[in-house]
């Protein structure tokens, strides 16, 4: 595995075309897009590294992975009265369905449905206590009590956060938002400005490659069966509309983030962390999907076969 890992990492170093950074939040327009990272992580409490798996980068999209779990494990089948579970095939920030579907958005990884389930984790309570919540659970997963949220990209994504902000006043138009909205999106855009590494994101995503089990600490964090669906999620709608070009060329389940980071699960074989801030013109790490393809080939991981 190691020597699978570091031939993928020189090969990216290698490749000219590294795709670019977000913009639209300025702070991630800052980072240099010539970084990569890939972390595997077994169940056997294994750890296979290359690249810089110890920089920090701002996980975005990719807790929305973390939020989902926590608002079944709090609220069960509810969730799926304020999100759905089909891909969207239309971008992250996209509005156009939320009319015509009533406020419901299509999933809970597009931006709509993520705030939707920021706000049905809230429960009445303050940003800074979800938060809190949100964050101990991510360190618990990851055994690493240094993981914080970058107040930075939080602040830069507030002020430049107009799609983010109309997304939610549009839902709550419906009279679905049990939270005021703008508590909502605080909870919201500070969740997606955890900064974590490869390490820890590979970590943290175990239990969804271990039956539900965290190894770490043996803990079930959610049943087999709900692992099951999670992973199912992520394979249709992780990638927003670039869901089933990534299942094609990858086939594994997989969240993107905005920040470059893929969090990717072969079920029963490995957690799989791979950042590269350079994304492709749907949003999804250009490198991170390349680095995800050669190993799934490598490895025979895919869910599809080898
Ligand atoms: O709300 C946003 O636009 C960002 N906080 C997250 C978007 C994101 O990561 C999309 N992923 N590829």
């Amino acid at each position: 595995m190691q020597s699978i890992i570091d031939e993928i990492a020189e090969q990216m170093l290698l490749t000219e075309d590294k795709g670019k950074v977000a913009t639209y939040i300025p702070q991630l327009a800052r980072v240099d897009s010539n970084q990569f990272a890939i972390t595997v992580a077994l169940p056997s409490g294994e750890i296979f590294s290359a690249g810089c798996a110890n920089t920090l980068f701002s996980i975005q999209s990719v807790s929305k992975v973390f939020t989902l779990t926590l608002a079944l494990g709090k609220l069960g089948d509810y969730v799926w009265t304020r999100v759905g579970r089909e891909p969207s095939g239309d971008p992250f920030n996209s509005i156009v369905q939320l009319e015509h579907e009533h406020g419901r958005p299509r999933n809970p990884f597009i931006n709509a449905g993520a705030i939707a389930i920021a706000d049905t984790i809230m429960q009445g309570h303050e940003p800074k206590e979800t938060l809190a919540e949100i964050i101990q659970f991510i360190r618990f997963l990851s055994d690493d009590d240094s993981i914080t949220i970058d107040e930075k990209v939080a602040r830069s994504e507030q002020k430049t956060g107009a799609r983010n902000t109309s997304l939610a006043y549009f839902m709550a138009s419906f009279g679905h938002f049990e939270n005021p909205v703008e508590k909502v999106l605080g909870t919201y855009f500070h969740h997606c400005s955890i900064a974590m590494n490869t390490v820890q994101l590979a970590k943290a995503g175990l239990f969804l490659a271990n039956n539900g089990i965290n190894p770490n600490s043996g803990t079930a964090i959610v049943s087999p069966k709900r692992a099951k669906r999670i992973n199912a999620l992520m394979l249709t709608c992780g990638h927003y509309d670039g869901s089933g070009e990534f299942a094609f060329r990858v086939g594994l389940p997989g969240k993107s983030g905005v920040g470059g980071g893929i969090l990717a699960i072969a079920p029963g074989k490995a957690s799989i962390a791979v950042w590269s801030p350079g994304l492709d013109p749907i949003g999804n790490s250009k490198l991170g999907t390349l680095a995800l393809e050669i190993l799934a080939a490598k490895t025979g991981w895919s869910v599809f076969g080898e």
